[in-house]
């Protein structure tokens, strides 16, 4: 088993610089086993690693891998312009790990949005060669009717796409609401399809990824989970 000191294993795990987590176990902020830790360059394996910081249980994790509920009015890009970026709904450790959203969600659509610190999982999910299906609750200006779904399962010329693109799948949830299933991820694309096909949509959620769900994430709107193995298996590609 590999053994880190634990001013490493506290800066791995985005509590601050090595300075400042040496700063941190001197001054007995730090217990592992119920014991205190005050030599910063004490090893420990890894694996399993539970410790306290100020009081609070941590466990250690090589990376991490989160789902959000995203609310609305939170951006996703890397330096957030009008709104405050979705980092700052999460503790301010996973800023200093480099955690990432997978992908982006406009600012006004809520949901699921992975995030994480693992740079070959969050490009492995990105890769539009993955075809992982992501699934959206729309809801729409004008009624939703046979003809739209039809249009959006057929595909519709988008301004700037080659070809047309198609739902994978879609259905009407009732007069004003439809569910539609996209392999691709393309800028604003749900809402250009609704647009392309004459409809608006006035509310984005996004529901589940691969056949990872939020429903049975049971997270409520900024709340967020880790996810463990078997959920990550459930964002496989079908
Ligand atoms: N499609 C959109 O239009 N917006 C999103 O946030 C996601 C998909």
């Amino acid at each position: 088993m590999s053994k880190l000191t634990l001013d490493r294993i506290l800066q791995s795990q985005g509590f601050g610089t090595r300075k400042w987590c040496r700063e941190l176990i001197s001054d007995g902020e730090v217990t592992i086993g119920g014991e205190t830790v005050t030599d910063y360059r004490a090893g420990f394996g890894t694996a399993g690693l539970a410790f306290t910081l100020f009081g609070e249980e941590w466990l250690y994790r090589e990376h991490v891998y989160i789902a959000l509920n995203k609310p609305a009015d939170f951006e996703c890009s890397r330096k957030p312009s009008h709104h405050p970026g979705v980092l700052t709904i999460l503790p301010e450790q996973f800023t200093w790990r480099d955690v990432q959203p997978v992908g982006r969600l406009d600012h006004d659509t809520t949901g699921l949005l992975l995030m994480s610190d693992d740079g070959a999982f969050i490009h492995a999910q990105s890769s539009p060669k993955r075809h992982i299906p992501k699934v959206y609750v729309a809801t729409t200006d004008e009624p939703v009717t046979p003809a739209l779904t039809g249009q959006l399962l057929d595909g519709v010329k988008l301004h700037d796409e080659p070809a047309p693109l198609a739902a994978q799948s879609c259905r009407m949830i009732d007069t004003h609401r439809l569910e539609i299933v996209l392999e691709q991820g393309k800028y604003h694309q749900v809402k250009r399809m609704l647009a392309a096909a004459g409809n608006h949509c006035s509310a984005l959620r996004r529901s589940a990824i691969g056949a990872l769900t939020l429903d049975a994430l049971e997270l409520e709107e900024g709340e967020w989970c880790y996810l463990d193995d078997a959920q990550l298996m459930l964002l496989a590609p079908t």
